[in-house]
């Protein structure tokens, strides 16, 4: 009788490890870390106090419970200004009843769209189509110009629905238009641009003097060398799942993953959040984050 092949007992270890691992990288990336939200706290000179600035809320049925405790949590910084840039919804029109939860949110309140809010280009293969776009497209102060990425394959009508549904929360939705406020007695411009994977990106012209100037812009990647003083992006959600040395897999498609400080002079600061909510992926079942976690951005606080 021929007797089984029997397995290294070393080589058995080493597989049994090797799957201990892969669980525990995907019972942590799945349950703990999409929700492990912090408080990331800037100090930049000269911008208005209590500011808090979030992104991607990609708010929907399976996160709805916890977008309410960051609002909560964000409540609990006493924001003078909250200021959001984009991506509030992922990819369903029902996405939209849950964006009335926005109305607790304290201080004034102002926010940009996403590609996702306008249904741009929401999946893998409308991601990598923007790479080739953008090739297309003019980056320059002069001679800005994002029209190659507007290929007609979004919803205007979704945005409007989002912007209306952020109106009635206490939204001020500025596309392509700005707002001058008193912050401490000084005239602070906050002007909000309009997505540019949808080819709508435009700074208006003429703007007004202010002591101080705060733009927002989903998508960081667009970002020219304009006349702002803070600048503030999302919709990398900073690689979502970053492995150490490899970096983030999103980055090998060519997408954007950067976060963090992007532009970081004495006057002139671009920041980039890792956002709130995230893009849920095996087959859009699981959020997923490993080594980036969600981040509420709380300025001069
Ligand atoms: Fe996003």
């Amino acid at each position: 009788m021929k007797r089984a092949a029997r397995i290294d007992p070393r080589l058995k270890v080493a597989l049994l490890s090797v799957f201990a691992i892969i669980l525990i990288f995907l019972f942590y990336s799945i349950f703990v870390e999409p929700r492990s939200i912090s408080v990331t706290r800037l100090s930049i000179e000269g911008a208005p106090a209590k500011v808090v600035f979030l992104a991607d809320l990609h708010i929907r049925d399976s996160n709805a419970d916890y977008i309410r405790s960051v609002v909560e949590k964000v409540n609990s910084l006493n924001p003078d200004i909250v200021l959001i840039s984009g991506d509030f919804i992922l990819s369903n029109a029902k996405d939209l009843e849950h964006l009335g939860l926005l109305s607790q949110l304290k201080g004034r309140k102002y926010a940009v769209l996403g590609n996702h809010d306008y249904f741009s280009s929401i999946n893998l293969a409308g991601s990598r189509m923007k790479v080739s776009e953008k090739k297309e497209a003019n980056f320059s102060v002069q001679g800005y110009n994002v029209s190659s990425m507007d290929d007609g394959l979004y919803s205007s009508q979704m945005g409007d629905d989002v912007k209306q549904r952020l109106e009635e929360a206490g939204f001020r939705v500025l596309k392509n238009e700005y707002e001058i406020i008193d912050s401490g007695g000084r005239r602070t411009l906050i002007l909000g641009l309009d997505d540019c994977w949808a080819g709508k990106t435009n700074l208006p012209s003429n703007l007004p003097e202010a002591d101080y100037s705060i733009y927002l812009l989903h998508e960081p990647e667009c970002i020219a060398d304009w006349d702002y003083n803070l600048m503030l992006a999302g919709h990398t959600h900073g690689g979502q799942i970053v492995f150490p040395i490899i970096g983030a897999p999103q980055s090998l498609f060519g997408m954007y993953s950067f976060s963090g400080m992007l532009v970081d002079e004495p006057n002139k600061k671009a920041y980039v959040t890792r956002g709130v909510g995230s893009y849920p992926m095996f087959f859009g079942i699981a959020d997923m984050r490993f080594n980036c976690p969600p981040e509420i951005v709380l300025i001069n606080g």
